[in-house]
């Protein structure tokens, strides 16, 4: 029996002393009564202290100046890294914030009137067939290109243009289409998104930013060249080529077409509110995984998708 059960047993055989009190004659009744009292205190205040040593024991002194060395103890974590579009996309936004453009964050959810009527697409465009865009089944539009932002963009810095400014910003997004993957087309992807509005913009303002924005992507310099284009938002349209530069692999001449750009169609600025008797805009978009894929050497845009470890750890 341990020391503590002790204690509470003769506590216990001390409880039933009291009863006896009764059968007392009255004069011995207050003495008996304070003997039982003292032995009682006397048998609390050693069961105290007992309990209170028996919870000492459990308690392991500890020694705050022992070694630590957590890494033998927790299994090591393997760190992951940021996703190669995802570094890639912030150097492309890097890129056009140095040249003073505004940066918006598109959306992965939108609706027809963004993804086509805001863009001049008329009902029944044959273009729209175009652009493999999945449905939900309520109808909205998981965004086939990031253009689907432009009229947002306008109407939101519609003021700095009727204050004086101009309107400069890109949209980097991750788009979608349905169609079959294969070596150079994916569901998913991710595009830039770059509108310019002021009172004189030009194509060949527009052909200035897009070379030095390769250029300084690419850190070297490029040749680029035009070839025409046709989208309903923009009037004339073009598709921008830039020469393979020789220490990504190009034997000269090789022309890789990078994005799709022209100036803003005036009914696109119009239904922005924006009077295209009086600005002008260009635009462009194109893909990031293209970018990644010549700068890096890749031959397989799924590889972005994958999640291939093996190939995401070589960034
Ligand atoms: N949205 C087009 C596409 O994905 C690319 C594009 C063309 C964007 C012309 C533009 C533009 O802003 O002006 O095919």
């Amino acid at each position: 029996m341990s020391e503590i059960d002790k204690l509470r047993a003769e506590l216990k055989a001390l409880s039933s002393e009291y009863a006896k009190i009764k059968t007392l004659p009255p004069e011995e009744r207050g003495g008996f009564g304070k003997e039982i009292n003292i032995k009682k205190q006397e048998i609390l205040a050693k069961l105290a202290r007992a309990e209170e040593e028996a919870e000492n024991i459990d308690v392991a002194p500890i020694d705050i100046s022992a070694p630590c060395a957590p890494n033998e103890t927790i299994p090591k974590v393997k760190r992951g890294t940021k996703h190669p579009l995802m570094v890639e996309l912030s150097r492309v936004v890097d890129v056009y914030a140095s040249m003073g453009f505004n940066v918006m964050e598109s959306r992965q959810l939108d609706d027809e009137f963004h993804m086509f009527d805001s863009l001049n697409f008329t009902k029944g465009h044959p273009a729209r067939d175009g652009y493999d865009t999945f449905r939900t089944s309520e109808g909205f539009i998981p965004p086939a290109h990031t253009s689907t932002m432009q009229h947002r963009a306008l109407k939101k810095y519609k003021e700095d243009l009727e204050n004086g400014g101009q309107i400069a910003v890109v949209i980097p997004g991750r788009v979608f289409r349905n169609e079959d993957a294969d070596a150079t087309h994916e569901h998913t992807f991710y595009q830039c998104e770059g509108v310019f509005v002021s009172k004189d913009a030009t194509m060949g303002q527009m052909f200035g930013v897009l070379k030095h924005f390769f250029e300084a992507y690419y850190g070297q310099a490029l040749r680029i060249k035009t070839q025409p284009g046709y989208f309903p938002f923009t009037e004339p349209s073009a598709e921008l080529l830039i020469e393979k530069p020789e220490s990504l692999g190009g034997k000269g001449g090789d022309w890789l077409e990078m994005l799709g750009c022209g100036m803003i169609h005036p009914n696109v600025l119009k239904m922005a509110g924006i009077n295209p008797e009086v600005y002008h805009g260009f635009a462009w978009g194109g893909g990031i995984d293209r970018l990644a894929m010549l700068k890096y050497g890749l031959n397989d845009v799924r590889y972005f998708e994958s999640g291939k470890l093996e190939f995401l750890e070589e960034f």
